[in-house]
C-alpha cells in the first residue's frame, strides 16, 4: 500500500521505516527541513534502536521519500498517517494546533485525490478531539464528508521510546476507531502481517484506550514505588514481595478488580489500607497515591447517593446489601452507607438480599445485623418481585444471578441504577438504565 506519514519524529520515523520493512511504499512529510534531508539521505531522523537500518534499506530500496510538498504525499498515498506532536500547554492542556495544521493541510489536497484515501490519526489525542478539530478540518478544507467523499480513523500507537521498533513488530494490540468498516478494513490491512490483537471499535473508544493505558502504566510505576518505600520502612525487600505480587496471574496481573462498577467494601480493603497508611505514618513516610484511595472510593458512594437524590423519587429498592454477591458479610459494604444516606433523607427503602436474609434469621451475622444496623434489617424483604414493583428507582448493588431474571420481568418502567452491569449489552426494554462509572 501507498502511505504518507506526517510527521518525522519518533512515532512518525519509526512508522515509516516500519511499513517500509512490512513491504508498503512511503512517503515522509515534515514542516522541518533537517528531518527530510535525513530520510533523503537514508538515515533516521530519530535516534532509536534498529531504525537506522531500516530507513538506510528502505531508501536504498526506493521506498522511502520525504517531500514538504502535502498535495503530492495525499494523492500519492492510499493512507496518510498523522504522527504531529500533541504537546502539553502551560496549563496541562493537549495543545492540538499541529493536527489541526496538518488535517487542513491534508483536507486541501483531498479536493483533488480521486480514490478513497483514509486519514489516519496516530498522535495522541484526548477522546473527542477527532470529532472536534481533526474530522471538521478535513471537511472544512476538502469539502467533503468523512465517511463518505474519504475515510478516517484514529490509531493509537503504543511503541515505547528505546525499544520502538521492537515493539512496533510485536505490539500489545492494534487499536483502530473508526465511524465506517471501509476506513477501518483498509488501516487493518497495513497490520496483516503483525501478529497481535486486533480491535476495530468506535474512535472515542480508540482514543480513550490510550489514555487508559498510560494513566494505568502511571499508576503502576507510582504503586510499585509506594510499596517499595513501605516495604524498604520495614526492611523487606521489595522485590521479593512485587515478583511474588507479580506472579499472580489470577487475582494481581489480571482484568480482575479493573472493570469500572462502584466502591469496593468488605472486611478486608478498607481495613488493611487503613492499617498500611497508619503504619506509614508512624514512620513518617508518605504515600500519596495509597492515600487517595479511600476518599476517592468514598466519593463515589457520595456521587451514587446524589444521583439518587437528583432524580426526584422516594421509593427506592436496592437488590443486594452485601458488598459482593454469594456472601452475607455486611461489613464496610458501600452499600450499606448509601442506605443509611438514604434513610436519613427520608427514603422509602426496600431491600432484597436472599444470603442477608438468611443470615438475619440464623447465620453468623445475625448479630452484627442486630446490633449494627436493625434500622436496615426492618427492610429486609423475602420477595424480590415486590421490592421492584413497589420502587420507583432499583439499585443493583451485586450480581446475584437471581436478579438478572426479575429485573427482565419487572423492571421496564423503572429507573435503574446497575452498579455491577449485570445487563452488557441488552437491557431491561424501556427502563432507563444507568451506571455510576461507566
Ligand atoms: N514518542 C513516543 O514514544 C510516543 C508514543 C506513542 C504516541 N506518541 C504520540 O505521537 C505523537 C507524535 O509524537 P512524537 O514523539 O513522534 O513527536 P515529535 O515531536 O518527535 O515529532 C513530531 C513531528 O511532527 C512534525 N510536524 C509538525 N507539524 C507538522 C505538519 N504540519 N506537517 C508535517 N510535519 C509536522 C514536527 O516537525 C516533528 O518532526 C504525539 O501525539 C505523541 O503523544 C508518542
Amino acid at each position: 500500500m501507498k502511505i504518507s506519514v506526517f510527521g518525522l519524529g519518533y512515532v512518525g520515523a519509526v512508522s515509516a521505516g516500519c511499513f517500509c520493512k512490512l513491504g508498503h511504499e512511503v512517503i515522509g512529510v515534515d514542516v522541518l527541513e533537517v528531518k527530510r534531508q535525513k530520510i533523503a539521505a537514508g538515515e533516521s531522523p530519530v535516534i532509536e534502536p534498529e531504525i537506522d537500518e531500516l530507513i538506510a534499506t528502505a531508501h536504498k530500496q526506493g521506498q522511502l521519500t520525504a517531500t514538504d510538498d502535502v498535495a503530492a504525499a495525499i494523492l500519492g498515498s492510499d493512507v496518510s498517517l498523522v504522527c504531529v506532536g500533541t504537546p502539553s500547554r502551560r496549563d496541562g492542556s493537549l495543545n492540538l494546533d499541529y493536527v489541526q495544521r496538518v488535517c487542513e493541510q491534508i483536507g486541501a489536497a483531498l479536493k483533488d485525490h480521486k480514490g478513497y484515501h483514509v486519514v489516519t490519526i496516530r498522535s495522541t489525542m484526548l477522546p473527542g478531539a477527532a470529532e472536534d478539530v481533526a474530522i471538521p478540518a478535513l471537511e472544512r478544507a476538502s469539502g467533503g464528508r468523512v465517511g463518505k467523499d474519504f475515510g478516517f480513523c484514529v490509531n493509537p500507537e503504543f511503541l515505547r521510546e528505546g525499544s520502538a521498533v521492537k515493539d512496533f513488530f510485536g505490539p500489545p494490540k492494534t487499536v483502530i476507531g473508526t465511524r465506517d468498516t471501509r476506513s477501518g478494513e483498509l488501516v487493518a490491512k497495513l497490520y496483516a502481517d503483525i501478529d497481535a490483537p486486533l480491535f476495530i471499535t468506535e474512535i472515542p473508544v480508540a482514543a480513550a484506550i490510550k489514555y487508559a493505558d498510560n494513566m494505568f502504566h502511571a499508576m503502576k510505576v507510582v504503586f510499585g514505588n509506594e510499596v517499595g518505600t513501605f516495604c524498604r520502612s520495614l526492611g523487606i525487600d521489595s522485590h521479593k514481595v512485587m515478583d511474588i505480587v507479580c506472579a499472580d496471574t489470577k487475582l494481581n496481573i489480571s482484568p480482575v478488580y479493573l472493570k469500572p462498577g462502584f466502591a469496593f467494601g468488605g472486611s478486608c480493603l478498607p481495613k488493611d489500607l487503613r492499617a498500611v497508611l497508619d503504619r506509614a505514618r508512624r514512620s513518617a513516610i508518605s504515600l500519596p497515591m495509597l492515600s487517595s484511595l479511600l476518599p476517592s472510593n468514598e466519593l463515589h458512594v457520595r456521587r451514587f447517593v446524589d444521583e439518587i437524590v437528583g432524580r426526584g423519587k422516594k421509593k427506592v429498592g436496592v437488590l443486594g446489601l452485601a458488598f459482593k454477591a454469594g456472601t452475607d458479610d455486611l461489613r464496610e459494604s458501600p452499600i450499606v452507607t448509601v442506605v443509611e444516606a438514604l434513610i436519613g433523607k427520608g427514603y422509602d427503602l426496600q431491600i432484597f438480599d436472599r444470603n442477608v436474609a438468611l443470615a438475619a434469621m440464623v447465620g453468623a451475622n445475625k448479630q452484627y445485623i442486630m446490633d449494627e444496623i436493625p434500622h436496615i434489617s426492618s427492610l429486609l424483604r423475602d420477595d424480590i418481585n415486590q421490592v421492584i414493583d413497589d420502587s420507583e428507582i432499583v439499585v443493583i448493588a451485586n450480581s446475584d444471578p437471581g436478579f438478572r431474571d426479575a429485573l427482565l420481568a419487572r423492571g421496564h418502567d423503572k429507573i435503574v441504577f446497575d452498579l455491577v452491569r449485570l445487563f452488557s449489552p441488552e437491557q431491561p426494554a424501556g427502563c432507563d438504565y444507568n451506571g455510576i462509572c461507566w
